[in-house]
């Protein structure tokens, strides 16, 4: 079969009658994106700079590589909390120059991600007073101490040195209060904790105790230390956090000959010579040493926020891969629907469903909802259709001739049980969200650099795709009434990145885009109230090649200004988005500036940017930033 054809332009020929039905989009959409490139002229695109048919009205902001923020004209962009700043009440203040792994094991962590504003009281809808709970994905070592040159050089770090990135890594919660138009966080208190690469974490689900868990150090494979590499996350509907482990590899090296499963780390990207030398300190990251030890990574951890001595819990039947995020959906049933993306070039976008059901009044009997339930695994078909396919043990592919022993094996080798059953190779699916007004789920996938043109496909439309493409899926039913327990949905792309004024660029957005809409690379994103999308872009060392900032872009998903993008806020230099996280009235917006002044020969001392504190003894330091409109209204309008 030819998978080169059909593109996305013959998919919008065949249905662009059902989505002008659906969503209203204007013939000169149709039509741009059947040929590939909108060709809008730059002088029209600016005269609709005020929203055009979009519902976010704001003016968006300039769009410039600079040290530091931008944002749209009346709104106000404020630091809320940096790396190093106070966590635990007994937390040192931070000295750039005096790192200590056991003041940092109190402080905000490095290079933060995920953001979840919790409500307090629990399961409330508080806007302006909660938890903020935030993932510490990495540390930019060449940023943080003097003498190290770039990532390629990490592997001078001292042993201190490591122990701080340790506790640098995993998750921060802090309180946090609004007062008047400010947000500030609560000193002391006592919802105020730090998840790093050594807390206690217990182990549940299907692979728990499983031999290829357990360890010199854990023989019950219970029982592991630490999380650490956690990008994006997800909140569930009983009001725990949900925090993925993403690249876990980088913190592996070692004989992989020597640990007998070389092919099967290979396949997650465990190397002999890794990013992060944790292996010269610690024996357990050495695959020689602890063969196992990586198994006990690439899992979704779940733990309690409101309660600062709750045990975080890796829950296995979820699948071990690179997850991006986990969005969290209740079917129909009662039955709660989790997505995540498995981010790596050619990997898969996975659905888990519960066995069980939701009930809003029990809560003993939605702790562990997560323990049973179905992993499945999406195929694309070119015909705008796709399947979920489970990965549940057994015949006709995951057996024992093909070296499953039990559905603990199955998820423990998530993806060798996908690629067996036949799922779809994606474009680096980074985050997922389900938007909350009409239940459509929406899918971040942020480049495919290395697709060739014979293999793209209707779901991968670009080959190479060094720009990415949102997907929307469409579970059965009407808006409202969907359903995300069926094994097969419809689906469309909802926007090809790239600047549609490139010749051959193939971006597709709406026609009224302006000069400062188009993205490049999506990698987070989250609905507001109204269901409108926020795309947080990472375009890594290409940001320089783009010409634009990282940031975040906002538009509609349905009405006149679908897929209308805007550009609202952008980062400093060096800096990819994350978060976005809006508070439930959709005034507070808060947003992750990861790691500001990463970029080649920027270093400690010599940094191309000292945002957030631009003082001259003090590198670029990542922080979350509230943002709200000096007019105390709604985000975007
Ligand atoms: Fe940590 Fe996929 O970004
Ligand atoms: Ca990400
Ligand atoms: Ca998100
Ligand atoms: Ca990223």
């Amino acid at each position: 079969m030819d998978r080169r054809r059909p593109l996305f332009a013959d998919i919008v020929a065949t249905r662009i009658g059902r989505r002008q039905a659906v969503a209203g989009i204007g013939l000169g959409a149709a039509a741009a994106a059947l040929s590939g490139v909108l060709g809008v002229p730059l002088a029209a695109r600016s005269a609709v700079a005020a929203g055009g048919p979009s519902t976010l009205t704001f003016t968006e902001a300039a769009r410039v590589i600079g040290v530091g923020l931008q944002v749209a004209p009346g709104y106000r962009a404020e630091v809320l909390i940096r790396w190093g700043d106070p966590v635990a009440a007994d937390a040192p203040g931070f000295d750039a120059h005096a790192l200590t792994a056991a003041g940092q094991a109190r402080q905000f962590g490095y290079n933060n991600d995920f953001i979840a504003f919790m409500p307090l009281p629990r399961r409330s809808k508080n806007a302006g007073h909660g938890l903020l709970c935030v993932n510490n994905e990495y540390t930019s070592a060449q940023l943080m101490w003097p003498g190290i040159p770039d990532h390629k050089t990490t592997g001078n770090m001292t042993r201190e040195q490591i122990a701080v990135a340790m506790q640098a890594n995993g998750h921060s919660v802090v309180e946090i209060r609004r007062r008047g138009d400010r947000w500030e966080v609560v000193a002391g208190s006592p919802h105020a904790r730090r998840i790093t690469a050594t807390t206690p974490i217990a182990v549940s689900g299907p692979a728990a105790g499983h031999r290829r868990l357990r360890t010199a150090a854990d023989p019950t494979g219970r029982a592991v230390l630490g999380t650490f590499a956690n990008c994006a996350g997800g909140k569930t509907p009983w009001g725990t956090v949900l925090i993925c482990e993403e690249n876990f590899q980088f913190h592996f090296a070692g004989d992989l000959e020597k640990s007998g499963q070389a092919a099967h780390h290979k396949r997650y990207g465990v190397a002999e010579i890794n990013r992060e030398p944790w292996h010269k300190y610690d024996d357990r990251f050495d695959v020689a040493k602890a063969p196992n030890e990586p198994n006990r990574f690439g899992w979704i951890v779940e733990f309690d926020p409101y309660d600062a001595q709750s045990m975080p819990v890796k829950r296995t039947a979820l699948g071990r891969f690179k997850h991006e995020g986990a969005a969290t959906w209740i079917d129909l049933d009662g039955r709660v629907v989790i997505y995540s993306g498995d981010d790596e070039a050619f990997q898969c976008i996975y659905r888990f469903v519960t066995a069980g059901r939701y009930d809003p009044g029990d809560e003993a009997a939605n702790r562990d909802l997560l323990d049973d339930g179905t992993l499945s695994v999406a195929r694309f078909g070119d015909d705008g259709t796709m399947r979920w396919l489970p990965l549940v043990f057994g015949p006709p592919h995951l057996t024992p001739d093909n070296g499953f022993g039990s559905q603990a094996d199955v998820l423990i080798e998530a993806r060798r049980a996908a690629e067996l059953v036949g799922a779809t190779p994606m474009d680096r699916p980074e985050d997922i969200e389900v938007n909350p007004a009409n239940g459509r789920v929406y899918v971040m996938l942020t480049k495919g650099k290395d697709r060739t043109e014979a293999a793209v496909d209707a779901a991968n439309p670009r080959g190479p795709n060094p720009f990415g493409h949102v997907l929307e899926l469409l579970p059965p039913g009407a808006d409202g009434s969907r359903d995300h327990g069926a094994e097969s949905y419809r689906w469309e792309v909802f926007l090809k990145a790239g600047d549609p004024a490139v010749a051959g660029s193939g971006a597709a957005y709406h026609p009224a885009l302006s000069a400062r809409g188009w993205l490049a690379t999506p990698d987070n994103c989250a609905f507001d109230p109204k269901g409108r999308l926020w795309i947080a872009t990472d375009q890594g060392r290409d940001q320089l090649k783009n010409g634009i900032p990282d940031g975040l872009y906002g538009c509609d998903v349905d009405g006149e200004g679908r897929a209308l993008t805007r550009f609202f806020f952008g980062c400093p230099r060096g800096a990819e988005l994350c978060g976005p996280e809006f508070t439930p009235d959709g005034r507070t917006l808060f947003v992750a500036v990861q790691h500001p002044g990463e970029e080649e020969g920027s270093t400690f001392d010599a940094p191309s940017t000292r945002w957030p504190d631009f003082d001259s003894a003090t590198p670029p330091r990542p922080a979350v930033v509230a943002i709200t409109k000096t007019d105390g209204g709604p985000i975007g309008e």
